[in-house]
């Protein structure tokens, strides 16, 4: 190697992410749309972090159909590479990480939905409703919709957010369905709640509670946040309580919110993010994934990707003693927020 060429190896290593990169294509090839969920990266920045591993004669791609899949340049590469001390690096899903990340999701929430499993392995001894009356509902919430309270969210967006009679409202992974019925009674006979969740065994739950509590204005609908099962433009509401960290294309999930609300719609969002990174290991382990701190990015990140979709936000709360009092003092804090249509003139 030239001393020009050693300069250019050396620098492309001096990042984690292109580190993590090299480490799961050292174990095998890997689709560049994988990478995202393996390294909890925006698909840009993944691109711009490929680019200069293929600069640096690091890396190399090949397209198949709509793929394009990278691998280290060759042997020797290999070689060099592990005597620098990079490790081999085994994502928790190696095929497909971003869709087998949600086949371990919707596995735990499906064992929670069947109360196989209780909570989402977060929360230590603490009973749903010490979680929810610590994260913002009143007992009588509790009290009224208890068997909808499974415990698994992360704040209260019914109470920051401004419900009224009359509104259309969408629950993003709506679970047993708590959140969908406090906004349910909020806009009355003249409104209607949509609660989408992507577990089977959730929506069969929320739908079995809507006939309990005798709601005759909430619709359960399975589906993927990444892409809504709901008209364009046709939402004045969005709510969303401890979900979209367990996405693992957050942008998707923004965008798909953009296109859904109407003009004057807003959205309110309760969700993990993190105060430091996590290390790969970390970010692909299962366990922490299912408890909402594997998915979470850095909140810069999640806001970043909040305004690429067109959105201005309001913080409206964030509680950095949730990691500590719930999280086993995992980096993460429980962000609030409001967000409504950047060219919408609204406040
Ligand atoms: C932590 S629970 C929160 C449930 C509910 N929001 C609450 O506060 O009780 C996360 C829920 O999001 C759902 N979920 C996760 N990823 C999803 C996705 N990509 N699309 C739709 N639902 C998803 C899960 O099935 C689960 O029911």
């Amino acid at each position: 190697m030239m001393i020009h060429e050693k300069a250019k190896f050396f620098k492309a290593l001096g990042d984690q992410t292109r580190l993590a990169i090299i480490g799961c294509l050292l174990k095998h090839d890997y689709c560049a749309c994988d990478f995202a969920a393996i390294t909890g990266k925006d698909q840009t920045t993944v691109s711009r972090h490929l680019k200069i591993l293929c600069e640096a004669g690091i890396l190399k791609y090949e397209k198949e159909g709509r793929y394009v899949i990278y691998s280290i340049m060759d042997d020797n590469m290999k070689d060099k590479l592990e005597n620098c001390g990079i490790e081999k690096f085994d994502s928790c899903c190696p095929d497909n990480a971003a869709d087998a990340k949600k086949e371990v999701v919707k596995e735990k929430y499906g064992k929670i939905a069947l109360d196989v499993v209780q909570g989402c392995g977060c929360c230590g001894d603490l009973t749903k409703e010490e979680i929810s009356t610590s994260i913002g509902y009143s007992s009588e919430d509790t009290q009224s919709f208890s068997a909808a309270n499974m415990g698994l969210g992360c704040g209260n967006p019914t109470a920051i957010g401004e419900i009224k009679e009359g509104d259309i409202v969408l629950d993003l992974g709506s679970g047993g369905g708590f959140d969908s019925f406090i906004a349910a009674r909020k806009v009355g006979k003249n409104g209607k709640v949509i609660g989408v969740d992507m577990t089977e065994d959730m929506i069969a739950k929320a739908r079995k509670n809507a006939e309990k509590y005798e709601f005759d204005n909430v619709e359960f609908r399975q589906g993927d946040i990444e892409s809504l099962p709901v008209e364009t433009g046709s939402i004045d509401i969005i709510i969303s309580n401890c979900v979209i960290n367990l996405a693992p294309d957050k942008s998707k999930v923004f965008r798909e919110a953009y296109r859904v609300l109407k003009n004057d719609g807003r959205m309110y969002v309760s969700d993990m993010v993190l105060l430091n990174d996590l290390t790969l290991e970390q970010r692909n382990d299962k366990d922490l994934i299912c408890a909402c701190i594997g998915g979470a990015l850095l909140k810069d990140d999640y806001l970043g990707m909040i305004k690429d979709a067109g959105f201005q936000i309001r913080i409206m709360d964030q509680d950095k003693e949730i990691g500590e009092n719930q999280y086993s003092g995992y980096p993460v804090m429980s962000l609030k927020l409001k967000a409504f249509k950047a060219d919408a003139g609204l406040d």
